[in-house]
C-alpha cells in the first residue's frame, strides 16, 4: 500500500464507530496487512499478546505492534503495562497502542517518539506508523501528518476531476487545471488562517449553496472565484449572488483568466468537502509544496513526494552560501543599532534565485531564515511592530512544470503571511495580505534556454543587458525590476541530475546549446552540468555567487576534465563544498543518489571544504573537492611515470557461448565432446575476489580446423556468430573478429597477470590485487598487468594508490569504479631507484607471503575489514611505508595529506610529459 491508500484506510476507520474487537485488526489492515496475515493472527496461536485480562484485549504482532484495547480512562496504564511487558520485547515489536475508542496513546519503541490525542484525531498522526507498512522515513516526514493527509486528499480529489473531465488532463488543459487545485489549496488556507471573513467560509459556502447531486457545484465555485477577482468598489455592476460577496478581492493572478471550473461528481464533491475540513493552519510549507506537486504528476502520485528534499539538506547549501554570513554579521552588530540597520537594509537588497526551484522549497527556507534573522535585528532595535523589509519578490525561480511553479509562489505567499503572523502579529500580517501582488517572480520555463540576466536582471550595476547578449535566447516573459539597487545575488537549487545516457534528446540539446560555444567536448556531462556553466556565464555579467547540488559525477573521472578547466578560466572558483552524501529522506531508498554540493563564486582567500558536517578551511578546493589546486586529471594512454603498461581484460562478448563452470568442462573433457587444448582458466572480478575460476574456450587461428572437427565447438561457435550478428550493439553486429574468438583480446600473460577487479567495494582497506597464473585468461571486468616486474603490484595494493583511484576515477555510488587510462596512467610516482624497485618488490611479496599462510582464504574473507588478518595488514602497512617514504621521506599524516602530495606531484609530472 501507498500512503495515500494508507491515509484513506486510517481516515475511514476513525469514521467508522469504534468497535473495541476488532480494532486492532482493523488498524494493522490499514497498513497493508493481508486479509490472511489477519486471519492467522485472530485464529491461530499467532498473536502473543501477554496483556490481556477481564478488561484489556492484546493483539501482538511479531517485529511490529503491540495494541491494547481497553477499558474507557485506563488508555495510559494500559500503554505502561504494553511498555512493560516481556511479550513486546521478545516479539522485538516497535509500536506500542492503547486505545479506549476515547483517548488514543501510542510510542514508536526505536525513536521514543509518542502520540496522545483523541481517538478521532488519531489519523493525524499516521505518519508515525508509516513502518508498519514498509515505508521507513525521517523524523520531519513522519511530523509532517498534515502536509501528508491534505496531498493524499487532494491527490484523490485530482484524480476524480481528471476521471471525470478528460480534457482537463490533455496537455492544453493541464495548466487550467494545475491553476484549479491551486486556487482551491489558497481557499482553504485562506479560510482556516481569517484571511477570509469567518471560518471555513470557502468549504461551508459550497456545502451549503451547492447541490449534493453535484450538479451546480462548479457554478458555485466560479461564482466564488469571480468575486475574488474582483475589487470591492467594482462588485455592485458584478450581480454578485451575497454568498459570493462575503469573499475579499484576492486575485494577485491567482484568480484572474478564466474562472472556468471542472464538473464534479457527487465523490468529487464529497472529497472537496473533506480536504476543506483539514485544519489548514497547519500546513508547513518547506513540504507542503514539494508533496503537492506530486499530484499532477502521474508517476510520482502515489508516492506523495516523500522524497522530497530536507530542510537540513536544504541548509547545506543555505548556510554556506550566504546565511551563515548573515548570522555572523548578526552576532558581530550585537545590539549597535547602526549596524543592526546596516545588516537589516543588506537583507533587503539581496536576491535569492533558484533556477529549477520545483515548488520553492528552497526559496521558502531561505525566505523563512532572512526573516527570522530581521526579526532578531527588530527586537533589538526595539522595533518589533515594524513591517518586514524583505520582499518576497526577490526570491525569483524558474521552474519547468507550471503546477510547481504556481505552487512555489503560493508556498512563498503562505511562507510570508506566517512570518508576518510569528514576527508582526495576526492583525498586521491580514491587513498586509490581501490582495496579492500581481508580479510573476517565479517563472514557468526551461531554465537552459531562458535568459537568466532577464530573469534576475543585475539591476543597479548601471549595465543593462538584453537577453541575446548571452544566449540569444529572446524572451516575452515580464521583466520585473528587483528591490536590491547594489545588492547581492545568490543562486541556489538542487537541478535535475541526469546522466548522459539518461538525457531525452531534448536534454541533450539544451546541454549542447550552452556548451557547444564554450566546451570542447559535452556528450557525457550530467544535465545538471547545464547550470553549472550557466551560472557561470551569468557571474560574467554579476556579481554573484551560487551553490548547487549535484551528482559527485560531475567532480570525478571524465567529466572533471571537461567541465572544470572552463569554470576555472572564467574566473570562477569553488568557494566551499560539500564531498559526497546521501540525499534520500526515506530510510528504505538507500540505493538513492549520492550527492556533493559546490558553491561558486569569484576569487577569495578562503574555501571551506564540509566533510560529514565537519568543515575545514583551506586555500583552494580542487575539482575532486579535496584541498587542493585547480589541476584536472586528463586521460593518459600510457603511464606518466615508470610504472608499467595496464591494460584492460578480454572482453568475450559471446552471449555465453565461449564460457563455462568447472563442473561443465570437466563432464565436457570427460565425454571427450571437448579436449582440454582448447581450453584456459577464466576469471572475472567475482572470481580474482573470491578465488573462484571458470574457464573459456581459447582457440588459436591456427588451431581452428582441428577444434571444428569438434561438433560441440562448431555448435558453439556458430551459437557465437549468431548472437554477434544479431546483437543491437553496432560494434558487435558489425565486429568483424571471428567467432571462435573473444571479441576483444587486449592481452595475455605468459608468466604471471596481476589483476585488479574494475569494480571494488569501498569498505575494503585497499584495492584487492591479485597475482595470479599465467594461463589465466583475464575478462574486461578486470584491468591487468601482464608479466610486469612485481613492484607494480606494491604500487597497485597501496593506500596511495586507492586514495588516488577514489579519487580521480568514476565513484558507482560510493564504491571504486578502477581505470587504466585516468587511474594508473595518470598515478604519479617519483622516479624509483633499483633500491627502491627492490624495497617494493620484497613488499609485494610479503604481503603475497601474508595472504599463502591463510591459505584457501580468499581476498574477500582476507580483506574484509573486521576480519583482516593482523599479519597481511603489517605487510600492507610496510609497503605503505616503503612507498610512502619514496615520496617524502616519511609516513602521511592522512589521506588529505596523501592527495596534496600527488596532485602536486601530478601537476610536475604531466607538465614534463608535454
Ligand atoms: C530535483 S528537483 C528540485 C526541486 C526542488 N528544489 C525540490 O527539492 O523538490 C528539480 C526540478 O527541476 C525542474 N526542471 C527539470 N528540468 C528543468 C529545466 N530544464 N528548467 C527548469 N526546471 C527544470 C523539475 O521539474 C524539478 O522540479
Amino acid at each position: 500500500m501507498n500512503a495515500v491508500e494508507i491515509e484513506q484506510a486510517i481516515s475511514d476507520l476513525a469514521e467508522q464507530p469504534f468497535d473495541a474487537a476488532n480494532f486492532p485488526y482493523a488498524f494493522l489492515e490499514a497498513f497493508g496487512n493481508k486479509e490472511t496475515t489477519i486471519k492467522r493472527l485472530r485464529s491461530s496461536g499467532e498473536n502473543k499478546s501477554d496483556v490481556g485480562s477481564d478488561s484489556i484485549f492484546g493483539v501482538l504482532q511479531r517485529n511490529n505492534i503491540h495494541i491494547a484495547v481497553c477499558n474507557v480512562g485506563e488508555t495510559i496504564i494500559t500503554l505502561d503495562k504494553l511498555r512493560a511487558s516481556p511479550a513486546t520485547e521478545k516479539a522485538k515489536a516497535k509500536f506500542i497502542l492503547a486505545t479506549d475508542g476515547v483517548d488514543f496513546e501510542a510510542e514508536d519503541l526505536t525513536t521514543g517518539e509518542t502520540v496522545a490525542c483523541a481517538y478521532p484525531d488519531f489519523p493525524n498522526h499516521f505518519g508515525l506508523f508509516l513502518a508498519l507498512a514498509g515505508i521507513s522515513t525521517v523524523k520531519q516526514i513522519r511530523e509532517s501528518t498534515f502536509d501528508i493527509r491534505a496531498t493524499s486528499r487532494l491527490n484523490r480529489l485530482y484524480v476524480e476531476l481528471l476521471t471525470h473531465n478528460p480534457d482537463w488532463g490533455t496537455a492544453e488543459r493541464r495548466h487550467d487545471m494545475n491553476h484549479f487545485m491551486a486556487r482551491l489549496i489558497f481557499c482553504f488556507f485562506s479560510e482556516d488562517t481569517d484571511i477570509f471573513n469567518g471560518n471555513d467560509l470557502f468549504t461551508a459556502t459550497i456545502e451549503q449553496m451547492s447541490a449534493k447531486d453535484a450538479s451546480d457545484i462548479d457554478w458555485v465555485i466560479s461564482e466564488i472565484f469571480r468575486a475574488m477577482n474582483t475589487k470591492i468598489e467594482d462588485r455592485a455592476s458584478g450581480n454578485f449572488r451575497s454568498w459570493a460577496n462575503g469573499f475579499p478581492y484576492v486575485n494577485g493572478g491567482l484568480f484572474s483568466g478564466s474562472t472556468e471550473t471542472p464538473k464534479f461528481t457527487k465523490i468529487a464533491r464529497s472529497y472537496l468537502l473533506h480536504v476543506g475540513k483539514l485544519d489548514w493552519t497547519k500546513i508547513n510549507p518547506d513540504i507542503f509544496g514539494s508533496m503537492i506537486q506530486a499530484v499532477a504528476d502521474d508517476e510520482e502520485r502515489g508516492a506523495l513526494g516523500m522524497h522530497y528534499t530536507s530542510v537540513p539538506n536544504i541548509l547545506k547549501v543555505l548556510n554556506p552560501l550566504f546565511l551563515d554570513d548573515l548570522r555572523a554579521e548578526l552576532e558581530a552588530a550585537g545590539d549597535n543599532p547602526r549596524k543592526l540597520l546596516n545588516l537589516r537594509k543588506r537583507m533587503a537588497h539581496i536576491r535569492v534565485f533558484d533556477p529549477a526551484c520545483g515548488s520553492g522549497n528552497f526559496l521558502v527556507i531561505a525566505y523563512k531564515q532572512m526573516r527570522e534573522i530581521e526579526a532578531e535585528i527588530n527586537k533589538r532595535r526595539g522595533e518589533l511592530h515594524l513591517k518586514s523589509e524583505i520582499p518576497l519578490t526577490n526570491f525569483r525561480g524558474i521552474e519547468l512544470r507550471d503546477f510547481s511553479a504556481e505552487i512555489a509562489r503560493l508556498a512563498l505567499i503562505i511562507a510570508e503571511y506566517q512570518c508576518d503572523v510569528v514576527y508582526i502579529g495576526q492583525k498586521e500580517a491580514l491587513q498586509a495580505f490581501l490582495p496579492l501582488d500581481s508580479q510573476n517572480w517565479i517563472t514557468s520555463g526551461n531554465a537552459l534556454r531562458l535568459d537568466w540576466l532577464t530573469i534576475c536582471p543585475p539591476t543597479g550595476t548601471g549595465v543593462k543587458l538584453v537577453s541575446d547578449d548571452l544566449f540569444n535566447t529572446p524572451l516575452d516573459q515580464a521583466e520585473i525590476d528587483f528591490e536590491n539597487e547594489g545588492g547581492e545575488t545568490y543562486i541556489c537549487g538542487n537541478p535535475p541530475y541526469r546522466g548522459s545516457s539518461w538525457q531525452s534528446k531534448d536534454q541533450k540539446e539544451d546541454i549542447e546549446d550552452i556548451a557547444k560555444p564554450i566546451l570542447k567536448s559535452w556528450k557525457s556531462l550530467d544535465y545538471v552540468a547545464g547550470w553549472i556553466l550557466k551560472g557561470v556565464l551569468y557571474l560574467k555579467h554579476v556579481d554573484a555567487n551560487f551553490s548547487f547540488v549535484t551528482t559527485k559525477t560531475i567532480c570525478e573521472g571524465e567529466q572533471a576534465p571537461i567541465l572544470w578547466p572552463y569554470v576555472f578560466k572564467s574566473g570562477t572558483q569553488i568557494q566551499f563544498a560539500h564531498t559526497a552524501f546521501n540525499w534520500s529522506n526515506l530510510a528504505s531508498n538507500k540505493a538513492g543518489v549520492t550527492v556533493i554540493i559546490v558553491g561558486l563564486g569569484k576569487a577569495s582567500t578562503e574555501k571551506r571544504l564540509y566533510s560529514d558536517d565537519k568543515c575545514r578551511i583551506v586555500k583552494e578546493i580542487s575539482p575532486y573537492l579535496t584541498p587542493g589546486s585547480n589541476v584536472v586529471i586528463v586521460k593518459s594512454m600510457t603511464p606518466i611515470g615508470q610504472q608499467a603498461k595496464m591494460l584492460r581484460g578480454n572482453m568475450p562478448s559471446d552471449g555465453g557461448n565461449l564460457i563455462f563452470s568447472k563442473t561443465e568442462i570437466e563432464d565436457l573433457i570427460k565425454s571427450k565432446e571437448l579436449s582440454k587444448e582448447f581450453v584456459k582458466p577464466y576469471m572475472g572480478a567475482s572470481e580474482v575476489i573470491n578465488s573462484k575460476l571458470r574457464y573459456c574456450l581459447w582457440i588459436e587461428d591456427q588451431k581452428l580446423e582441428q577444434a571444428l572437427k569438434f561438433p560441440f565447438i562448431c555448435e558453439r561457435v556458430n551459437a557465437v556468430k549468431e548472437m554477434r550478428s544479431s546483437s543491437s550493439a553496432p560494434t558487435t553486429r558489425e565486429t568483424k573478429v571471428a567467432p571462435h574468438r573473444f571479441m576483444q583480446i587486449e592481452g595475455v600473460a605468459e608468466r604471471y597477470s596481476i589483476a585488479i577487479p574494475a569494480i571494488t567495494s569501498e569498505n575494503r582497506d585497499y584495492l584487492p590485487t591479485a597475482l595470479l597464473d599465467g594461463s589465466i585468461i583475464l575478462s574486461n571486468k578486470c584491468y591487468a598487468l601482464y608479466d610486469a616486474p612485481l613492484w607494480n603490484f606494491s604500487l597497485a595494493s597501496s593506500k596511495l594508490h586507492q586514495v588516488w583511484i577514489g579519487t580521480v576515477c568514476a565513484r558507482m555510488r560510493f564504491d571504486f569504479s578502477y581505470s587504466n587510462t585516468l587511474g594508473w596512467n595518470t598515478f604519479p610516482v617519483p622516479k624509483l631507484t633499483e633500491k627502491n624497485k627492490q624495497d617494493l618488490t620484497r613488499c609485494a611479496e610479503d604481503i603475497l607471503l601474508a595472504r599463502e599462510a591463510h591459505f584457501p582464504a580468499t581476498i574477500a574473507d582476507l580483506y574484509d575489514p573486521d576480519n583482516m588478518p593482523e599479519y597481511l595488514r603489517r605487510a600492507h602497512d610496510r609497503n605503505d611505508e616503503v612507498l610512502e617514504r619514496i615520496y617524502i621521506g616519511r609516513r602521511f599524516k592522512n589521506d588529505t595529506e596523501r592527495l596534496e602530495k600527488l596532485f602536486e606531484l601530478y601537476t610536475q609530472m604531466a607538465k614534463s610529459a608535454k
